[in-house]
């Protein structure tokens, strides 16, 4: 086989794309992998999980030191200061280190990079910067990137998305952000515990849409009480920037007075949208639904024979942990074995602080499906928590009310993130809540929460 010729092209190389290339290459496929970026690893590595993570846990530290919140354990700090260049530099650094690795792990399975953007020419076939690659099957796992606000124009100073807030080289004294969803919550902290004043304009009611309705509420009572102006079931209706200053029009969702809000940076942090453009996917016969995502089966397979989609293109959360499984069994299909991704459990973390982590159905949906019984313990009466002084949170978990399965677990905690894992795995096994309950858990632990929650579902914890 020549190099424009391959069992297996992969289009794009984020956490979708650049494990599916790896697996498949792990499974003897001779594979390319397209990506037009300098550096692998998609948004997730490059302006999304691992920049944000970097930017929240150095801020996380300064507010520790600053806020003087570690005088009580008889730590006190003179003259904390923050250095913008050397938090970004080592958010680069970390970054450089991860994308550079997975060239490395391309190296080391053989996959071939091919610099440049993909469009299919046949549904075998692509062309990238001019050169015509084939292979017997394609895979598209282009990702996904910021939904623009019709009218208002991210210039990367002063109205920016998430890549221009991973970027500030200096902090704000007012940010407003638009939109209380996950990157509106982690960028806002982030900026906020480095000092600026921040204000969260949300069109709903309530913050963090999708979650459970109880951890929704409980999200708006912590960022209120951490400072944060949360201005729910607003809407804006236009951002207007004169001198590096940006004024923001808003008014309420339902329909009433306009306000102006002044700010001297606005995060655009609405949501986000596939990656389909300039794929020329009518040339493949591939067709997208009303969302402009692409559709595919149980085999991640589209609906024209050969070609595959994961990841953010495709329906269902737009998770990084999500992409990989799926580009790990659209790769095994590839190999002719079969991949399997339950799509009903897989978690999903808002990095803050305390972090918001679910699995499964919230209470809401769970309700619509049938009788349920639930279980909640708060983390206050978490001996670990209350030691470390981080007792904002609780666990809950929904177990059906007949066959005790558990069918949905949400935490609040400084380690939801790390907890949830846990509470995934149960899951994944069927377990029911006495199955929880009855697993010894190491003391003092936050985990022990979760055990507490699943006692609670039948009516006996012990520490409540
Ligand atoms: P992407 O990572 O978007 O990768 C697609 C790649 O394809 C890109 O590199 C793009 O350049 C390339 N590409 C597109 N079209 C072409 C073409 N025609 N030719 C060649 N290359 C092409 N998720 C989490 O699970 N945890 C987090 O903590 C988290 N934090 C986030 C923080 C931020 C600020 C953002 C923006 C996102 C975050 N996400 C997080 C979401 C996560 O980044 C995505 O779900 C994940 O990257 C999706 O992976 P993917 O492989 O589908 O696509
Ligand atoms: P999001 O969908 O989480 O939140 C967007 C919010 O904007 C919603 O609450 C929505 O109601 C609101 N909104 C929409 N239009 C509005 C308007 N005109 N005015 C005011 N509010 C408006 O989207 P977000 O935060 O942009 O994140 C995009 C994706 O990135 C998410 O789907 C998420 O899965 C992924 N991500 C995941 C992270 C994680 O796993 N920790 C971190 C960051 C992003």
């Amino acid at each position: 086989m020549s190099d424009t010729n391959f069992d297996l092209i992969v289009i794009g190389a984020g956490p979708g794309g650049y494990v599916a290339a790896i697996r498949a290459a792990q499974l003897g496929l001779k594979t390319a992998c397209v990506e037009s970026r300098e550096t692998l690893g998609g948004t997730c590595l490059n302006v999304g999980c691992i920049p944000s993570k970097a930017l929240l846990h150095a801020s996380e530290l300064y507010e520790e030191a600053h806020s003087g919140s570690l005088t009580k354990f008889g730590i006190t700090f003179k003259d904390v200061k923050v250095d913008i260049p050397a938090m970004q530099a080592e958010k680069a650094k970390a970054v450089g280190e991860l994308t550079g690795g997975i060239e490395f792990l391309f190296k080391k399975n053989k996959v071939t990079w091919i610099k440049g953007r993909a469009a299919f020419t046949s549904p075998n076939s692509i062309d990238v910067g001019g050169t015509a690659y084939t292979a017997k099957k394609i895979m598209i796992a282009t990702g996904s990137s910021v939904t623009p606000l019709p009218g208002v124009e991210v210039d990367q100073k002063v109205v920016v998305d998430s890549t221009g807030a991973l970027s500030l080289p200096k902090v704000p004294k007012h940010l407003i952000v638009i939109g209380g969803g996950v990157i509106g919550l982690e960028l806002g902290s982030v900026w906020k515990r480095l000092g600026a004043e921040v204000t969260v304009v949300e069109y709903l009611d309530q913050l963090l849409p999708g979650m459970d309705g109880e951890v929704r509420k409980e999200a708006a009572k912590i960022f209120k009480k951490q400072g944060m102006a949360l201005k729910l079931s607003t809407k804006v209706t236009g951002v207007a920037v004169k001198g590096g200053k940006a004024t923001v029009t808003v008014e309420p969702a339902a329909g009433g007075a306009a306000e102006t809000l002044e700010a001297d940076c606005v995060l655009v942090a609405i949501g986000r949208r596939p990656n389909t453009e300039g794929l020329a996917l009518d040339k493949a016969g591939v067709a997208l639904n009303a969302r402009g995502q692409i559709e595919v089966g149980h085999d991640f397979q589209t609906k024209v024979p050969g070609i595959y989609a994961v990841g953010d293109v495709t329906p269902g959360p737009m998770l990084a942990h999500k992409a990989e499984d799926e580009g790990i069994a659209a790769a095994e299909f590839c190999a002719g074995l079969t991949g399997i991704v339950n799509h009903d459990v897989i978690p999903g973390v808002v990095y803050t602080m305390p972090e918001f982590a679910s699995v499964g159905l919230t209470e809401e949906q769970a309700k619509e499906k049938g009788e349920i019984k639930v279980g909640k313990f708060p983390m206050m009466a978490n001996s670990r928590a209350k030691t470390n002084r981080d007792t904002d949170g609780f666990v809950k978990v929904i177990a059906d009310a007949k066959t005790d399965r558990v069918l949905g677990v949400h935490i609040v905690a400084s380690l939801a993130g790390t907890m949830i894992a846990e509470a995934a795995l149960a899951m994944e096994f069927g377990a029911t809540s006495e199955d929880i309950a009855y697993t010894c858990h190491a003391h003092p632990t936050h985990a022990e929460a979760l055990k507490e929650a699943a006692m609670a579902v039948t009516g006996k914890p012990i520490h409540m």
